[in-house]
């Protein structure tokens, strides 16, 4: 499988067949048991130190968001500071991400104190801070209502088209990878089934599996 930089790829199947674990697994938090790993064409490296490196290009957001203890506003400097953003960077690169996500005038209040919405909000912001070059998010509007869900679907497409920050979203909504995807990857038991852009899964896809899940026909 190869992504492409630039585009939000939307990645559908059914449960089980091992979305997260494909994240995980781009992401090098689980090693893949077989198969080569390419990082801008580069093989993965042996060092740790250089590992981190690749790591360190890449935000991961999961659907059950996970905040540190403290404000909103350091949350999303969190990623800044770590990399050593000056203070007024960091000051500008906040305040604007909070904007965007609708929390500016909860920038003081703790984040455990969130609704689940805000609180993913606030995770996209601090994930996309440093501008990552790739953005993996694993269901991340999985049980938020609709106005949480289109502020952060429109973060993520205004992420990609103005930052250029290429984009995996794992979805089990085929009407949200419709939405917001240029293509779409469909995989099922570990293997991708099919893979191509949005209008031709959606509307013309070569394998009949992908038509009746994309219909919502499929039985598991
Ligand atoms: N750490 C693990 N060790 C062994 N099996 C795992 C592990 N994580 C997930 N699995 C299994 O791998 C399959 C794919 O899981 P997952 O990637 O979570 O699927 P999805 O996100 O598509 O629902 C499932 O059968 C799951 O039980
Ligand atoms: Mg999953």
């Amino acid at each position: 499988m190869t992504l492409h930089a630039g585009k939000i790829y939307g990645l559908i199947g059914p449960s089980g067949a091992g979305k997260s674990t494909l994240l995980r697994i781009i992401n090098l938090l689980t090693p893949a048991s077989v198969g080569t790993y390419l990082f801008q064409g580069e093989p993965l490296p042996e060092n740790g130190r250089n590992k981190l490196k690749i790591q360190r290009k890449m935000a991961l957001v999961f659907q059950k968001t996970l905040l540190f203890k403290d404000s909103v506003w350091n949350n999303v400097a969190y990623g800044l500071k770590a990399r050593n953003f000056n203070s007024k960077e960091t000051e500008k690169r906040v305040n604007l991400l909070l904007e965007q996500v609708g929390m500016e005038e909860l920038a003081n209040r703790r984040a455990d104190t969130l609704s689940g919405g805000e609180a993913q909000r606030v995770a996209i912001a601090r994930a996309v801070a440093f501008e990552p070059e790739l953005l993996l998010l694993d269901e991340p509007t999985a049980n938020l209502d609709p106005v949480n869900i289109e502020i952060i679907e429109n973060m993520i497409c205004q992420m990609n088209r103005e930052k250029k920050i290429t984009v995996v979203m794992v979805t089990h909504n085929v009407f949200q990878a419709r939405r917001i995807a240029n293509e779409v990857i469909f995989i099922e038991n570990g293997k991708v089934v099919e893979m191509g852009p949005t209008k031709k899964i959606f509307s013309d896809p070569e394998k009949e599996k992908t038509r009746l899940f994309v219909e919502g026909k499929m039985i598991y």
